[in-house]
């Protein structure tokens, strides 16, 4: 219909005249390309394995909501490239939403005991890249998440740092705009700082990852700086090189999250290093993490389309209380301005030592050749084994994708990770 036509044609482009400023990686810190500093206020997205930014309505429900709650961006682990991600993108930029896209896909993985990097799963990365990056309110790309879920995994670094290292180089050859590409690593105090140092050492820019994500469940509430381990979190960001901020955090043992972790994040001790959180996780599901739902939990025979796992995983979304308002009222209170862009030198911060190897701890000793596609795998040398294990509810190390969101991580599986998360 003519009218219609026009009138969306009217509103799309009052929607592009208005799209988000771009955002981009300086030194440790991100800006707007308005100058203003940029700190995350996020939420992690996926409410099925599959691609959530393909259902306009759902997007436009869940956003208007997001704007009350103070979201600035979301995390989504999963999307189709092939798919038409167009009116959700225009909807969450309209409401003032960036999105953080995982570029992996189900089976293109980088594997924690069997690394490798080749040409299959950069086209992979690519392709989601080339789907994305057109879209002013894309904030970064991550080239993986939680690859590396326990100490003797370290080895699976080098590769991480390759796929990294060719996703940016692929992105400057296309010309597209430099969206920061990085890494979102499983809190692991055997390997804390060795990997989040390894993956910014070596001091070759193009080499490095361009921000750092820890998901990390150190804070249960009630605790405080020193007590959750922050402080230690925080030592070891200190002048980071590049932007470093919580990919996922908001612990729910033993509940309710009164999120004073955000006062801390976006309070004097961290703001200067840190560029803010993503909170696991928008939908309720069985590991209790959920800021809403979509109704009450449907009785054991109940099935539909949106059935999935037990939960129902659209509709209108209803705030899980009193957590939404706790955050809420936290970010509401939590306000920085940071620095201008013109004030702040990139040089103030500069890339790490790459950390030699330990027994029985981080595997990779020293900066190591990168995996090439043409010169085949460069296995680095193994010095020892290593123990311990800390998984988080968004995983990937459990291959089986049904089992990555949807089930997320039992209370029992918390308190495997909380015990094995020492403050180093
Ligand atoms: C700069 O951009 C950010 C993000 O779009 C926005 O929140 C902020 O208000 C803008 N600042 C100015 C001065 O335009
Ligand atoms: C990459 O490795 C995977 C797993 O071994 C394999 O299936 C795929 O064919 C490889 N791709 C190339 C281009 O060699
Ligand atoms: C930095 O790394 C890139 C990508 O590996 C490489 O092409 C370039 O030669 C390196 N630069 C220096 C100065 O080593």
């Amino acid at each position: 219909m003519k009218v219609s036509t026009c009138l969306s044609a009217a509103l799309l482009s009052a929607a592009a005249a208005k799209a988000l400023d771009t955002v981009s990686a300086v030194g440790n810190k991100f800006f707007t390309s308005n100058g203003t500093q940029f700190f995350i206020k996020g939420v992690a997205y996926q409410l099925t394995e599959d691609d959530p930014l393909v259902d306009a309505e759902q997007c436009a429900r869940d956003a208007a909501l997001m704007k009350t709650l103070g979201t600035n961006a979301i995390r989504v682990y999963h999307v189709d490239p092939k798919s038409d991600h167009d009116k959700c993108m225009s909807v969450f930029d309209a409401a003032g939403i960036y999105t953080l896209i995982d570029l992996d896909t189900f089976d293109t993985y980088i594997l924690p005991k069997t690394p490798y990097w080749n040409e299959t799963q950069f086209a992979r990365y690519a392709e989601v890249m080339d789907t994305f990056h057109k879209y002013n309110n894309v904030l970064g790309f991550f080239v993986g998440n939680e690859i590396i879920a326990q100490a003797d995994h370290s080895l699976a670094a080098p590769y991480i740092k390759a796929s990294a290292r060719d996703l940016k180089a692929y992105r400057d050859a296309k010309g597209y705009r430099p969206i920061p590409i990085g890494y979102s690593a499983a809190d692991i105090a055997e390997l804390r700082p060795m990997l989040q140092d390894y993956l910014t050492c070596g001091g070759n820019s193009s080499e490095i990852v361009d921000f750092f994500g820890l998901n990390s469940y150190q804070w249960c509430d009630p605790s405080a700086y020193e007590q959750s381990g922050y402080i230690n979190l925080q030592k070891q960001a200190k002048d980071f090189p590049v932007p470093i901020f919580f990919s996922e955090t908001g612990c729910n043992q033993p509940g309710p999250r009164i999120f004073d972790d955000q006062v801390a994040v976006f309070g004097d001790k961290m703001v200067n290093d840190w560029s803010g959180s993503i909170i696991y996780e928008w939908i309720e599901e069985a590991n209790e993490y959920g800021l809403i739902s979509y109704g009450p939990k449907p009785d054991a025979t109940a099935t539909g389309a949106d059935i999935k796992g037990g939960f129902s995983r659209a509709g209108t979304p209803t705030p899980v209380s009193p957590d939404f308002e706790n955050l809420k009222a936290q970010w509401a209170k939590a306000t920085p301005t940071g620095v201008a862009s013109a004030n702040y030198k990139a040089d103030s911060v500069s890339t790490r030592a790459c950390p030699a190897s330990t027994e029985g701890g981080w595997l990779v000793d020293g900066n190591v050749a990168l995996p090439t596609f043409g010169g085949g795998p460069v296995r680095p040398s193994a010095t020892g084994s290593a123990s311990g294990t800390a998984a988080s509810p968004s995983s990937t190390n459990n291959p089986a994708p049904a089992n990555r969101e949807i089930a997320g991580m039992s209370a029992g599986l918390v308190g495997v990770m909380l015990f094995f998360t020492f403050w180093l």
